[in-house]
C-alpha cells in the first residue's frame, strides 16, 4: 500500500491515524477526527549528566537561555538531518505521550521527515514510530507532504513545483505522477536568518543577543515591512538597506 492510498483513504477515528511533521524546527502531530493537536517547537530539555529528559516542546523552548549547569535545551534536528537521535527518539516518544496514543486501539501512522535523513535514520524513526504503540508506520518526503497539504492534485502528468521554507532546509522539489521527479535540498532557510541577525548585532551594535530574540525579530520585520516589501521585490529593490534600518530602529 502506497502512502497517498493510505491519505486519501477514509478512515473511521478508532482506526487512530495520526501524521506526525518532525521538523527541525516544529513538531506538529494531527489526529483524524482532531486536526492538529500539537505544535511545538522540536526542542529538548536534558540532564548533562545522564541524559535524563526534563521537558520537550513548549515547555523546553520556555528554558532556552534560562538554565542552570545541570540542564541544557538542544535541538535533536538541525540542518535537515537527525543531529542526536536518541534524543529525537526521547522527544517524538514525549509528543506521542502528551497525544495519549495508547488509549487508540490501532494506530497508523505516517511521519514526515527532513529528505537529508539517512536509511539508517530511517529506519530509526519508523521504529520509534512503533514503539509508540503504531501497528503501522510510513514515511513522507516534506515537499510531497507539503503539496498534498495545500491540496495540489499530485497525481496528474505535470509539474508542481514546491518551495518548503523550514527551520532548517529548503526543499525544492519538482511533483509529478504521486512521485518527485527531482528535488534539491539547500541547508540555508529560518535559522541561518536568526543566525545572520544575531551575527549583524554583534559586529554592527556590539550586542548579544539570544536566539529567541533574533527570531522574534525576524517575524516581526517581515510583518511590519510587509507592504513596503511586496513593493520593493516589485521594483526589483534589494531588502537589505530597510532591513537594517529596521534592526537599528528596534533597540534605539
Ligand atoms: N511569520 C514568519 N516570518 C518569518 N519566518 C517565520 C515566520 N513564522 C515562522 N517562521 C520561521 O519558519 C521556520 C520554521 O518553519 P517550519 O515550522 O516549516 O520548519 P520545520 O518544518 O520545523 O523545519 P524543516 O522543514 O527545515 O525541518 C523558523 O525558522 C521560523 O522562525
Ligand atoms: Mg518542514
Amino acid at each position: 500500500m502506497n502512502i497517498l492510498s493510505i491519505i486519501k483513504k477514509p478512515f473511521s477515528w478508532l482506526s487512530g491515524d495520526i501524521a506526525i511533521d518532525l521538523g527541525t524546527a516544529n513538531t506538529l502531530i494531527w489526529l483524524r477526527g482532531k486536526g492538529v493537536i500539537i505544535n511545538e517547537p522540536s526542542i529538548v530539555a536534558r540532564s548533562v549528566h545522564d541524559e535524563k529528559i526534563f521537558a520537550v516542546g513548549k515547555e523546553a523552548k520556555e528554558m532556552v537561555g534560562k538554565t542552570h549547569k545541570d540542564i541544557e535545551t538542544i535541538r535533536p534536528l538541525r540542518d535537515g538531518v537527525i543531529a542526536d537521535f536518541n534524543m529525537t527518539d526521547g522527544m517524538l516518544q514525549g509528543f506521542i505521550r502528551k497525544v495519549e496514543l495508547n488509549r487508540i486501539a490501532r494506530v497508523r501512522m505516517v511521519i514526515c521527515v527532513p529528505s537529508g535523513v539517512t536509511d539508517v535514520e530511517r529506519r530509526a524513526v519508523k521504529d520509534s514510530g512503533e514503539r509508540a504503540n503504531a501497528k503501522e508506520v510510513y514515511l513522507i518526503e516534506e515537499p510531497v507532504a507539503a503539496a498534498i497539504g495545500i491540496g495540489l492534485d499530485i497525481s496528474r502528468p505535470i509539474g508542481n513545483i514546491i518551495v518548503d521554507i523550514g527551520g532548517g532546509t529548503t526543499e525544492i522539489a519538482v511533483i509529478s505522477l504521486n512521485g518527485v521527479a527531482t528535488k534539491e535540498s539547500i541547508r540555508i532557510a529560518g535559522d541561518e536568518m536568526d543566525d545572520a541577525i544575531v551575527q549583524w548585532f554583534r559586529n554592527e551594535h556590539k550586542l548579544e543577543i539570544g536566539l529567541p530574540t533574533s527570531e522574534s525579530i525576524k517575524k516581526n520585520c517581515w510583518l511590519s515591512n510587509a507592504d513596503e516589501t511586496r513593493n520593493n521585490f516589485c521594483k526589483g529593490k534589494r531588502p537589505s538597506k530597510w532591513n537594517s534600518q529596521y534592526y537599528s530602529s528596534f533597540f534605539r
